[in-house]
């Protein structure tokens, strides 16, 4: 792939010569090498250059959450990350978080719980709700809730979603506990670069 693309003129315009950048990303645990314009957001990339369309284009502004995946364990607004600023990062997405066939806890729970509807959210919920509980500061239902809060679900599974969270919390929290009451824990940290929720 060359470093430099011609873009096709359109009538009146001239032809642009682009410079691609080269970024090196480990996506779901493979090492990735592409090149991409300084424009390309992370999400394009993951979905319409490496196939991984689990994280889902809803708003494309940063307001819905239906993007997020997992940077360096943070979760993140895809669709508002550029790709080239992400170079050298660990890129975890729906698709990289069950181990093989074996599924995630939290895809576990979500099934459990009927915490998904028409679904179209829950990739992005599931990998905002992973860094969520690895960020250790919610309590509550109350905080898994205004945690979660930049994931928006058009279908209202949000009840269901909040018990199928604190399911996984409570289990991490007391691995005897499997099924116990949702319990209280979790946490969320920064989302930096204006990629983060509300
Ligand atoms: S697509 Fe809505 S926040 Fe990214
Ligand atoms: S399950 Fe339909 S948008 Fe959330």
């Amino acid at each position: 792939m060359s470093a430099a693309r011609k873009l096709g003129a359109t009538s009146g315009q001239l032809p642009a010569v682009v410079a691609m950048h080269p970024i090196t990303l480990r996506v779901n645990g493979t090492l990735t090498q592409v090149e991409v314009a300084p424009w390309t957001t992370l999400l394009d990339l993951l979905r319409e250059s490496l196939g991984l369309t689990g994280a889902k284009k809803g708003c494309d502004h940063g307001q819905c959450g239906a993007c997020t995946v997992l940077v360096d364990g943070k979760r993140i607004n895809a669709c508002l990350s550029l790709a080239v600023m992400k170079d050298g990062a660990e890129i975890t997405t729906i698709e990289g978080l069950s181990a093989g066939e074996a599924l995630h806890p939290l895809q576990e729970a979500f099934i459990e719980h009927d915490a998904f509807q028409c679904g179209y959210c829950t990739p992005g919920q599931i990998c905002s709700a992973a860094g969520l509980i690895r960020e250790r500061r919610a309590k509550s239902a109350d905080d898994v809730r205004e945690l979660m809060s930049g994931n928006l679900c058009r279908c209202g599974a949000y009840t269901n979603i909040v018990a199928a969270i604190q399911q996984v919390m409570a289990a991490e929290r007391d691995p005897g506990s499997a099924c116990g009451e949702a319990g209280e824990h979790g946490e969320r940290g920064e989302r930096g670069e204006g990629e983060g929720k509300a």
